[in-house]
């Protein structure tokens, strides 16, 4: 939705795209949804699920995050090669890129738990973008073993911007079969909690 905020215009002139005059009126653009990027890494639907419902809520660029190189279809090959990358410090190259970073103040980032810890891709994408003096929130879906270490890594690769607290919910558990769980009872429970959540944070409309 768009806000339009109309005030008389006295001696005042701008360049600012968001800041618009004619000879006797101001136009001020006053649309928060231009401000946010949701940006998500999601293999099996739970993660884009919850990306969806912030993007229900809060309006914005939602993009999915996607690889040069996909990983293996197979479970436990991906388990293997994640835990490689964590353990060399690869950062897998991103098919995804991202125009002008510099216009969004709040980037939502979304992201499976990956061997308890921050998934790769995500690694790759805090480290390509600058994302500093932004409001930084995380959000999370986890097998039922919780965030690990991945909200605390967040941090750390965002020395310069304000991560603020997440979101975090028991997801699929793809090791044992069970792959998207986001429907009925569920879906419910988490779109309530997010909106909760996004009040408590101060970011919902
Ligand atoms: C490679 C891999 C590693 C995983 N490691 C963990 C883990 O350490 N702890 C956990 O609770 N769940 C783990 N999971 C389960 C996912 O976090 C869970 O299924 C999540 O909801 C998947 O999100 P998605 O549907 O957006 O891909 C792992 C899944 C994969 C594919």
């Amino acid at each position: 939705m768009r806000f339009l905020l109309f005030l008389l215009f006295v001696g005042f002139s701008s360049t600012s795209s968001s800041c618009k005059s004619d000879n006797s009126l101001l136009v001020i653009e006053d649309n928060p949804n231009e401000q946010i990027l949701i940006v998500y890494l999601s293999r099996t639907q739970n993660t884009k699920a919850v990306a969806e419902i912030i993007h229900k809520n809060v309006g914005g660029t939602l993009v999915a995050l996607e690889l040069e190189t996909p990983y293996p279809a197979d479970y436990q090959t991906t388990v293997n090669q994640v835990a490689e990358e964590n353990r060399t410090g690869f950062l897998p190259p991103l098919k995804t890129k991202i125009d002008n970073i510099a216009k969004y103040d709040i980037v939502f980032i979304g992201f499976p738990t990956w061997g308890m810890q921050l998934p790769p891709p995500m690694k790759s994408f805090l480290n390509q973008y600058d994302l500093s003096g932004k409001k930084v929130i995380p959000f999370n879906t986890n097998g039922g073993y919780g965030v690990g270490s991945s909200f605390q890594t967040v941090k750390e690769l965002c020395p310069d911007s304000d991560v603020m607290e997440g979101f975090t919910t028991k997801g699929g558990s793809e090791r044992d079969g069970v792959l998207y769980v986001m429907e009925g009872s569920k879906e419910v429970e988490v779109q309530s909690e997010i909106k909760q959540w996004l009040q408590k944070i101060g970011i919902n409309k």
